[in-house]
């Protein structure tokens, strides 16, 4: 079989086509009610009152649910340690302390989604307000170094022999750029909101749930609802997006199990996108300077990365900025990290298609790009020159690292050759054009999991874990894996995923399903073939009947011995079974001491930006990528393509605004919060090295959701520079911000 590295349709594209796919609020049932969230109007102080006697003679209304009638709700099972798990642990509902506007502090059910809704607007709350730090400027004062960033120290420092301190280090160097760059908060934005429908039978709970971790959800309803882990089933088979949001357990799934309980009867609520701004995370705010000192042949001597990201004063979250990227990429003998909290009066923040590396490559890769201007070096032979044959920190060499010819194809694609480094230097009619690189990179992790293969007697074989697929291709990978360790067609296979009931398997977080879900299916796949031989030769029916299980053997779907060659389901058939099956697990192993795992790859952009009115618009983009072996060509393209659409956007358009007075979201919908749509993106070329990386497992992959956005927006503003000479180092880079600087020019 070849199915590996095809391009092959989704398996599940059909279903999703026509309909048939139900995503977690899309089941009806009998006697269903409607949960809505009521939000807190104010950033920070307590509630006084709720006087909830009008929304109770509201139509439809069923239950009202306040501080001051809460539902119980106990801590989920992975709170504690400083940064153990995102999403909400402070059980909301249980006392009347407002912590951050947008805050839950009702729950309405009623007969219908817009009687619950109308309802909740009747309730009314008195507050007695306190002063709330909302932004990051006016939080800086009390910044703290935390415990962890990132599974490190809040500082980490490799310093030479003899120099003593990353200050030192940087006097010394011959050329030194040093700038302060700022990205703004961001929302994820799923197009599936979220959504929880929560059915009890007895005392067992079903609650499809729209999440990226049916096992961890599982585990985390059962501790804040106060039962058994076995009693809760979490289903869900698609996920519309998710892109970190969706990672961790929020409020609005066990205030609806815990609702549904109480009333006894099943409870659906989908989250408006307005509440999603407050309820489900947001990429925290960053501010960060970067300090390179080199040499004036470009090598660089010293690398300071100093970061302060926007945490909620309740719950911690590390934006791992400088950590995730500057300790990673290029070749210094000296390098120091740091990172401070601003905790601010907001609302959690959490994981969001690549953590810390998305704005900390802004940063690092338009500093990079400030120093080959300065030092007049072009910036990829600038990149190369400062290349790192082993990972800077630990000195481990990479398990499988071809950036340097992602550079290269990726020039040559593009035609980087053709590029005028002077800026300003290339304009059609109104139109500034110009071009930026930028190196993508993202940590490749793995986790333990476990899978089961199972031939059924009607000739297909099913595939399953408790994997997701969140719009990332899982499902096609999954039968593609199968499919080749099976020697048998894509179309016989049938992929089983999104159910807690499954075999384990990690979060879909941290671009790391592939690579761990895919070794387990191939232990199953041998596992079960072992298992049909087995049966095979046992069963007193079967046309391989007494034989020795070593007589017998498994190739392409059909078992081979004593001169006979049977399908695999003619067996089971003459057997009278309906299926056999395996399952085998995997875990990354003493590898993970040996070598650095991380994927790479290269961005190249070019812009065309309008003289007169600031406009900035993406208009070719070339990427290559080095991230293992290519499962499936059409998907992988897709999550490159998608994190690179993710990228214009925070290059480009996204940025959360909060009020400074009170704290509220002012552009709260998708109608103010600015995300790309078709006619901003240009053709995306993206191209995979596909070299596998068989030191981090047996098939040679590493992930891919989340790297395509990685250098994105530091590419469009190199871009934006060459094109203008103007260097933007806020994003996103707006008309407003491009004009200022062209005053001049009018
Ligand atoms: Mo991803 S931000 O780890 O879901």
């Amino acid at each position: 079989m070849n199915s590996v590295s095809q391009s092959i349709d989704r398996v599940d594209g059909k279903l999703k086509v026509t309909g048939q796919a139900r995503y977690s609020g899309d089941h009806s049932l009998p006697n269903l009610c409607y949960g809505y969230l009521l939000q807190s109007s104010i950033a920070k102080g307590n509630i006084q009152s709720m006087d909830v006697s009008a929304a109770q003679h509201s139509p439809g209304v069923v239950a009202i649910f306040t501080p001051f009638n809460p539902l119980k709700i106990y801590s989920p099972a992975q709170a504690g340690e400083e940064g153990a798990i995102s999403g909400d642990v402070i059980p909301l509902l249980q006392d009347p302390a407002v912590d951050y506007f947008g805050q839950t502090i009702g729950f309405v059910v009623a007969e219908s989604f817009e009687e619950a809704r109308d309802a909740a607007r009747l309730v009314k709350t008195e507050y007695q307000t306190q002063p709330a730090i909302v932004e990051l400027q006016s939080g800086l004062g009390q910044a703290y170094a935390p415990k962890s960033v990132s599974g490190m120290g809040a500082t980490v420092s490799v310093l030479a022999d003899g120099v003593t301190s990353i200050d030192e280090a940087l006097r010394g160097a011959e050329v030194l750029v040093s700038a302060t760059y700022n990205s703004p908060i961001e929302h994820h934005n799923p197009m599936e909101p979220h959504a929880t429908t929560a059915i009890w039978n007895g005392d067992r709970l079903t609650i499809y749930d729209a999440t990226q971790w049916v096992q961890g959800q599982q585990r985390n309803l059962a501790a804040v609802l106060g039962i058994d882990e076995a009693n809760v089933r979490v289903l869900c088979p698609f996920v519309g997006g998710g892109f970190g949001c969706k990672g961790s357990m929020w409020m609005h799934s066990p205030l609806t199990a815990a609702a549904a309980r109480v009333l006894n009867r099943p409870v659906k609520t989908v989250l408006t996108r307005e509440q999603m701004y407050t309820a489900v995370g947001h990429r925290p705010t960053v501010r960060q300077t970067v300090t390179l000192g080199a040499t004036k042949q470009g090598e660089l001597t010293a690398v300071k990365h100093e970061a302060y990201s926007s945490s909620s004063r309740v719950k911690f979250f590390a934006e791992a900025a400088a950590h995730r990227t500057s300790l990673a990429l290029y070749k210094s003998p000296n390098i120091v990290v740091t990172h401070e909290i601003v905790p601010l009066d907001f609302a959690p923040g959490t994981f969001m298609r690549a953590p810390g590396v998305a704005p900390g490559m802004f940063a690092l890769e338009s500093a990079m790009d400030e120093l080959s201007v300065k030092l007049g070096v072009d910036p990829v032979e600038l990149r190369l020159r400062n290349y790192a044959t082993a990972e800077p920190v630990h000195k481990l060499p990479w398990s499988s690292k071809h950036l340097d010819e992602c550079y290269r194809l990726g020039a040559d694609k593009f035609g980087w050759s053709q590029r005028r480094p002077e800026p300003k230097s290339t304009r059609e009619g109104d139109w500034l054009v110009g071009h930026g690189v930028a190196t993508a990179l993202y940590p490749a992790h793995r986790s333990h999991a476990e899978a089961k293969i199972r031939f059924q007697s009607d000739g297909n074989v099913s595939v399953s874990a408790a994997t997701h697929d969140l719009g990332t291709g899982m499902y096609t990978v999954l039968a593609i894996v199968a499919s080749e360790a099976l020697g048998i067609p894509v179309q016989r296979i049938r992929p089983v995923l999104g159910d807690s009931g499954l075999t384990l398997a990690p979060v879909a977080g941290g671009s790391q399903s592939t690579a761990s879900v895919s070794p387990a299916v191939v232990a199953a796949v041998d596992s079960a073939t072992k298992k049909l031989i087995s049966v095979a030769v046992s069963g007193a029916k079967s046309p391989f009947s007494g034989m020795k299980p070593s007589d017998v053997s498994y190739a392409n779907g059909v078992l081979q011995g004593g001169g006979k060659a049977v399908p695999f389901e003619a067996v089971l058939a003459a057997l009278d079974r309906s299926a056999v099956e395996g399952s085998g697990t995997a875990s990354p192993g003493e590898e993970e001491h040996q070598y650095s795992f991380l994927s790479f790859g290269a961005q190249f952009c070019e812009v065309r930006v309008n003289e007169w009115t600031g406009e900035a618009r993406v208009t070719r983009f070339t990427s290559v990528m080095d991230v293992g072996t290519v499962v499936n060509q059409k998907t992988a393209r897709s999550q490159v393509i998608g994190g690179i659409v993710f990228g214009i956007g925070m290059g480009l358009l996204e940025a959360t605004k909060v009020d400074p007075n009170n704290g509220w979201i002012a552009n709260r919908n998708l109608a103010e919060y600015l995300v790309p749509t078709n006619a901003d993106i240009p053709h995306i070329d993206v191209e995979f090295l596909n070299i596998p990386d068989t030191k981090f497992n047996s098939l040679g992959v590493r992930g891919i959701g989340e790297i395509g956005i990685a250098g994105v927006p530091a590419a469009i503003a190199n871009a934006i520079f060459n094109a203008t000479g103007t260097r933007v180092r806020d994003l996103p880079i707006t008309p407003e911000s491009l004009l200022v600087e062209q005053k001049g020019m009018a």
